[in-house]
């Protein structure tokens, strides 16, 4: 990495419960940032049922088993979006990698940072549940966004995520973003979520605002196609200020995740080269 770079803003997604609107999410903040003219790798981190690339409708050619091989590097699997960015296909039913083993992790950081100083945000579309796989990526990354929807099952999911995340691996600020709700109930969601945590975790847990639910949504995924504004533009505005909300928060420079260790690191590196 050039000294003076800035170091790519990485961002996870995460729920625990599954269903919730991970990837949705995911892949719109990923061409939403493409259209500001960022530089956006979306990685797929569900290495066991991926979906991003049926999301957008792209055919992979490989997984991260081959990375993680050594038999082929980041670049050869990386995918262009129609949309503007660059996505890291994850894999499907790849049970050799349901828990990445510590030589695993390396190999993954290594070829992340190899591409670092090529991207301005990095987004993880973790998978659900809260296995070794999630909390690796979700603290590895430097902000963790929390999605979830008013469904009690969504809340009570989160919740154990983020007890565990905070834990078990020290992160302890979460952007939440509420799904498939308006914005009364999705306040209400958000205070329940905070009146438990408050209670019992050290954590601080930061609104980002809402998204209705709308029948659009489902019908552009049928389509393998982003929501447009014609499908339903309040859906889309209320889609547009989320993610423009989640753009511009300040960087969370003092997480000293994996990856973000990483590209400190060759910072470094280049400090002490030159
Ligand atoms: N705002 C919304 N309005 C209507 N339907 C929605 C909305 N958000 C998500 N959905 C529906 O929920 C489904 C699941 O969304 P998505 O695949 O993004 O969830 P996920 O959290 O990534 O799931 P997984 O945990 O399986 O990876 C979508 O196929 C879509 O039909
Ligand atoms: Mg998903």
């Amino acid at each position: 990495m050039s000294v003076g770079k800035e170091m790519p803003r990485v961002i996870a997604l995460c729920s625990g419960k599954g269903g919730v609107g991970k990837t949705f999410f995911a892949v719109h903040l990923a061409a939403f940032a493409a259209l500001q003219g960022k530089k956006v790798l979306l990685m797929d981190a569900d290495l066991g049922l991926a979906n991003v690339d049926v999301m957008l409708g792209i055919s992979p050619q490989g997984s991260i088993l081959e990375m993680i091989r050594g038999e082929k590097d980041l670049q050869q699997l990386m995918v262009s979006a129609r949309q503007g960015f660059d996505v890291l296909p994850g894999g499907s039913g790849l049970y050799e990698l349901t828990t990445l083993d510590a030589e695993q992790q390396q190999v993954m950081m290594d070829e992340m940072r190899s591409v670092s100083d090529r991207y301005d945000l990095v987004l993880i579309d973790v998978a659900a549940g809260i296995g070794d796989n999630v909390l690796y990526f979700v603290s590895a990354a430097e902000s963790a966004l929390v999605v979830i929807t008013p469904e009690p099952t969504s809340l009570t999911d989160a919740y154990a995520l983020i007890k565990v995340l905070s834990r078990q691996r020290g992160v302890k600020r979460f952007m939440v973003v509420v799904n498939q709700a308006e914005a009364f109930d999705a306040q209400i969601t958000f205070r329940r979520l905070v009146s438990v945590a408050d209670r019992y975790l050290d954590v601080h847990l930061d609104y980002v605002g809402h998204l209705p639910y709308a029948a659009a949504v489902r019908k552009a995924i049928q389509q393998q196609s982003l929501l447009q504004d014609q499908d339903s533009p309040q859906t889309k505005q209320a889609l547009d200020v989320v993610l423009e909300s989640i753009l511009s928060r300040p960087r969370d420079i003092h997480r000293h995740g994996g990856l973000q260790f990483f590209w400190e690191h060759s910072l470094n590196e280049g400090l002490s080269a030159g």
